[in-house]
């Protein structure tokens, strides 16, 4: 059997709104997309993953969408979609769009209709609110004019859909077709774990996202991706998709794998895991035996970013062990989903203030939660300017980036063989040179507790998790680290070295 290019693809995740604005408001674009694809081909990434640019009210910066086939204005024309693709298979880099099909934005044409008493069997709409609260905070149920409940899982204005009604089921494969024909390579499925929910919404005790919640993750939601399956393999050229799934357990999250389902899940372990070997390798563990084609996540648009997530006391710390984490993940077999602006070594921007954030988590929760801007900050391509290059000089970017921006921007690191941006340049060079002489099976080799060590064929990777350094394992040559290394293997370090197998 051939391999599928996803196997073992470096996705980048594109978040629209805050990559590259060529239209001047603020907000970046297809256009900018579309300028910036060169710099993502010479980062050595395989595809893109775009998050939602349809129309939207942006209650939840485009999670909400009013429009699944259209393109919003801020965010260009059908044109600039199409050019953009186009660009991107010409430079060899495959193209995948977000689906966002557990809810809509309250601004769609059905829940207008249904507010006037029209089809609204295609959202969830009720008598009495059950208990559920929404992942946003505050309950998951808002009453209209006539004194009926609608269900948001999320925002208000993002009203959850009845995947009961066979209406919502075709509107959603015929989306899929419409993007297929456009050219996409796949999609990325938002809260795929979502769509359906149990028979009579009783009221939950626990609604984490669990498998056992009536919220999430109802056996029906597998029959709806076999047929999307099965419409992904009636195209050329390995169309796939990627499905957004938190779980509780990785067993539970092979159940969206099985082979007539999801190509891939996201591996949200793996991000979850706090920095140390023995919960990296029970994560390794795990995902090898459970899923049969692994990807591995450190951050994306939700989550804080990992450089301040692994060193909260001590920024240097926490920039070590990303470079560190991004050897080790780019080692595993299976893809990587990598989070734009995780090649500069960007950090959290924690001291946004609160008059310029947006997140609906942010407002929701009185301000309780600080919600998911600071890993949304504009991108900083060049080390001045008002928006450090994001948008046309003179105009200000819709989140305000640190003045630190400017020694973390593309232009500065450009160049710097010590810099964030040149060291993942190299790593991604290093895997694809390695490309698939090196087989999917991962073997253990010896460590101490505080040390991952594994190898792959005549890749070898070892990850020093602990305190003091460590002898780097036998080897035949040392292809790339994460930070200076001799005889020994500093903490905080990762290293790929090569040996000679038989
Ligand atoms: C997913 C998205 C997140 C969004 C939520 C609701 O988790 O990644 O950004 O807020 O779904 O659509």
């Amino acid at each position: 059997m051939d391999i599928p290019w996803w196997r073992d693809a470096v996705v980048y995740e594109i978040y629209v709104r805050s990559f590259a604005d060529a239209s001047g408001d603020g907000v970046g674009d297809l256009a900018g997309v579309r300028e910036r694809l060169p710099y993502l081909k010479e980062l050595g990434v395989d595809a893109v993953w775009l998050t939602p640019f349809y129309p939207s009210p942006m209650a939840d910066g485009g999670y909400d969408v009013a429009d699944y086939r259209g393109v919003d204005p801020q965010f260009g024309t059908p044109a600039d979609f199409d050019a953009m693709v186009a660009d991107a298979h010409a430079l060899g880099l495959r193209v995948l769009v977000d689906v966002v099909p557990n809810h809509s934005s309250s601004e769609h044409p059905w829940f207008q209709a249904a507010l006037r008493g029209e089809g609204r069997d295609r959202y969830v709409f009720r008598d009495r609110p059950n208990n559920w609260q929404s992942t946003f905070s505050g309950p998951a149920w808002t009453q209209v004019d006539d004194g009926s409940w609608y269900l948001h899982l999320f925002a208000p204005e993002q009203p959850d859909f009845n995947w009961r009604n066979p209406e919502v089921r075709e509107e959603f494969l015929d989306i899929l077709r419409f993007w297929l024909d456009k050219g996409v390579d796949g999609f990325r499925i938002d809260v795929a774990m979502g769509l359906f929910k149990a028979e009579g919404l009783p009221d939950v005790g626990d609604q984490s996202f669990t498998s056992r919640s009536p919220v999430w993750g109802q056996p029906e939601v597998h029959d709806v991706y076999r047929d999307w399956r099965a419409l992904l393999d009636t195209y050329p050229g390995d169309r796939m998709a990627v499905g957004e799934v938190w779980t509780d357990t990785l067993e539970d999250l092979a159940l969206y794998v099985r082979p007539d389902e999801l190509h891939q899940s996201f591996n949200f372990a793996w991000l979850q895991a706090p920095w140390s070997a023995t919960a990296f390798r029970k994560v390794i563990d795990d995902t090898v035996a459970t899923v049969p084609f692994a990807t591995w996540v450190l951050s994306n648009h939700d989550v804080v970013r990992h450089r301040t997530r692994y060193g909260t006391a001590d920024p240097g710390t926490g920039m070590s062990r990303a470079k560190a984490a991004l050897l080790a993940t780019l080692a595993l077999p299976g893809s990587a989903y990598l989070y734009q602006g995780e090649e500069l070594g960007l950090p959290e921007v924690e001291n946004l203030p609160p008059e310029a954030r947006q997140d609906p988590v942010f407002k929701r929760s009185g301000g309780e939660l600080p919600g998911r801007d600071g890993c949304r900050v504009p991108i900083p391509w060049s080390a001045r300017g008002d928006s450090y290059g994001f948008s046309p000089e003179g105009v200000k970017p819709w989140l305000p980036q640190p003045e630190e921006f400017a020694e973390l921007s593309v232009a500065r690191q450009t160049g710097d063989p010590d810099s964030t941006l040149e060291f993942y340049r190299r790593a991604l060079a290093c895997r694809r040179e390695l490309g698939r002489t090196i087989p999917y099976e991962l073997e253990w080799l010896e460590s101490s507790e505080d040390v991952l060590v594994f190898a792959r064929g005549p890749l070898v990777c070892a990850l020093n998790c602990g305190v003091g350094p460590v002898p780097l394992p036998p080897h035949d040559g040392v292809l790339l680290a994460s930070g200076p290394v001799g005889d020994t293997l500093p903490p905080d370090t990762a290293v790929w070295l090569r040996r000679e197998v038989s």
